[in-house]
């Protein structure tokens, strides 16, 4: 079981070695005001407690993701890769399907913190997702402790833990102004 409580230092590492993956290394002289780790759990579509609805479905027939497709998410945020372990928030967005080759995805969400350090707080992001490649999305605004926020967020792979189930490691790398 992974469980939150990385160094700095070492989600440092963790974040030169995305950029690395993704070929941003622009970012990497930056500095984090908060480093926030958590893990987006998802019961899948079309099982019965989905957290997750295509809410837009040209393509009913089929099985997989569209073009013009539509998804909406409420995923719970905990501190580990277990699905008991504590939630601290959730993520709620959407998903757009506006990628022809149907890989990737528009998105936009807020995690919005319900426990834990920042509880009360939330961040707001937006940008290209890729399932099986991980992300990296904008850190557009925030509200709380994240007012004013800009950075990164940046998505592992997910993992299919059942037929039903599925889970993903999220970092914010979160830069607040200057007070
Ligand atoms: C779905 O939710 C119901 C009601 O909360 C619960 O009894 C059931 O065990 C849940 N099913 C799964 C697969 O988690
Ligand atoms: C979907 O399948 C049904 C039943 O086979 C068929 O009547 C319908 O035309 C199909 N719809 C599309 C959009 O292909
Ligand atoms: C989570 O908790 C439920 C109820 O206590 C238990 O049935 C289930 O096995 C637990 N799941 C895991 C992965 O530990
Ligand atoms: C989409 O991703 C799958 C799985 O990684 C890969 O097999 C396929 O080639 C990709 N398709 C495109 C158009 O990039
Ligand atoms: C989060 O904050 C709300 C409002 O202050 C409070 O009611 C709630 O108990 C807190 N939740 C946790 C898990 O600390």
């Amino acid at each position: 079981m992974a469980m939150i409580g990385s160094s700095c230092f070492t989600s440092r590492l963790l974040f030169l070695f995305h950029l690395l993956l993704v070929g941003a290394s622009a970012f990497a002289d930056d500095d984090f005001t908060f480093v926030v780790p958590m893990y987006s759990h998802e019961f899948r579509l079309g099982t019965s407690n989905a957290t997750v609805v295509e809410s837009v479905n040209l393509y009913p027939n089929s099985t997989l993701p569209g073009f013009g497709n539509i998804i909406v998410l409420d995923n719970s945020l905990r501190v580990g890769d277990d699905p008991n372990s504590t939630v601290i928030g959730r993520f709620q967005g959407v998903l757009v399907f506006a990628d022809m080759s149907i890989n990737s995805s528009l998105s936009a969400g807020n995690l919005v913190f319900t426990g834990g350090e920042y509880n009360g707080s939330s961040i707001a992001f937006f940008g290209v997702f890729q399932s099986f490649a991980g992300s990296v999305r904008s850190i557009i605004g925030g509200t709380g402790r994240f007012g004013l926020a800009t950075g990164y967020l940046v998505n592992e792979p997910i993992v299919y833990t059942s037929p039903t189930t599925l889970y993903s490691l999220w970092t914010a790398y979160v830069k607040l102004p200057p007070r």
